[in-house]
């Protein structure tokens, strides 16, 4: 059997969180073992987004993915538990489309600073300003939000979304910079709709510059650059492609062969699992944390397993479910 170290040995992302020394893999083996073992008695499934820590992701995750793809997991899961180590919003999301089971966000810091941007009380306001536009929320929002909407998107399904829905008028929150982003993919593909967009951002993607792309760029003249689309118009101008977590880890495995060097600007998270599962490709330049999603922690989710404590076990208000439900079906009914 691989051992951890053998499996983490070769990240190298510039943070002390990210070192992985085989001391360090050996002291955490034996919480990893805990936590598979108790996951199998209580028919639980782990669901972890690939910026949370390796040690969670290779250690105890049995899907790791963006967040529209562990939102497919949780809709089609018959475990009787759901432990989502992540932030609030995607486990909220999991506990939306399953008001039956048990969804435990074992984070004690699960925000988002766009989730946290915008509350259901002023997307209600702004309805009243706006009563003919389609209100398209990102699945970064709170379940209150997302009732107060018509339909949700994510990263990876933002465009096509957009483009099925058939209203002309949409007004587009919490994200500020992929609003923007989506004003240039339609212009450039001449669909023809107004979209208003609301003011939150990021904290973790609007820091991209472009001016690493451009000395990169003089650096390594066949660099490739990957961005996620709530990175600014200008990076995601500068870079080769946009797209979701997942389909930037897609896109860089399939390309893999070119042998030429990556910059991927995105969560820590993206590179480090690229390094694990690559060590052969030559990833350049750096990457950002979040906060938010590196506070999740083994420790966490073995006590969360053991006795979730009442702020871990996910609720969602009934008189909100019906239509947070309504949102995140929505999303699905328009992203092919
Ligand atoms: P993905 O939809 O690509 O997983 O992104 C979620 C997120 O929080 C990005 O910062
Ligand atoms: Fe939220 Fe940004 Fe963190 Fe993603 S990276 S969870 S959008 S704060």
């Amino acid at each position: 059997m691989t051992t951890l170290y053998e499996k983490l040995k070769n990240i190298q992302v510039d943070n002390p969180l990210c070192n992985y020394t085989k001391e360090r893999c050996e002291r955490l083996e034996p919480l990893i073992e805990k936590i598979n073992k108790l996951k199998a008695e209580k028919n639980a499934l782990i669901l972890a987004h690939s910026y949370v820590h390796p040690d969670i992701i290779y250690g105890v995750a049995d899907h790791v993915g963006d967040s529209y793809g562990l939102a497919q997991k949780a809709k089609i899961t018959d475990a009787e538990i759901i432990v989502f180590p992540a932030v609030r919003f995607m486990a909220e999301t999991a506990k939306i489309l399953n008001p039956q089971k048990t969804v435990i966000d074992p984070n004690p810091n699960g925000g988002c600073s766009l989730a946290d941007s915008i509350t259901a009380d002023q997307v209600l306001a702004l309805r009243l300003r706006h009563p003919d536009h389609t209100f398209v929320c990102y699945i970064n929002t709170t379940a209150a939000v997302k009732a107060a909407c018509d339909v949700c998107v994510t990263s990876s399904n933002v465009y096509t979304v957009i483009k099925n829905l058939p209203t002309k008028k949409v007004f587009f929150l919490p994200d500020k910079l992929m609003g923007e982003n989506i004003l240039n993919y339609m212009r450039e593909n001449n669909i023809d709709k107004e979209l208003l967009v609301s003011d939150g951002t990021c904290y973790v993607h609007e820091e991209f510059s472009c001016d690493e792309i451009h000395f990169l760029k003089q650096k390594y003249p066949d660099l490739e650059v990957l961005a996620h689309p709530e990175c600014t118009q200008e990076v995601i101008n500068a870079s080769d492609v946009t797209g979701s977590t997942s389909q930037i880890l897609n896109y860089v495995k399939s390309h893999k062969d070119e042998n030429h060097p990556f910059l991927i600007l995105t969560e820590c998270g993206i590179t480090s699992r690229l390094q694990v599962e690559h060590p052969e490709l030559r990833l350049v330049g750096t990457c950002m944390m979040c906060k938010y999603m590196k506070s999740n922690s083994l420790s966490q989710i073995l006590q969360a397993l053991e006795a979730p404590t009442k702020e871990q076990i996910i609720t969602i208000d009934p008189a909100i479910q019906d239509g947070a439900l309504a949102c995140v079906n929505q999303m699905f009914r328009h992203s092919h």
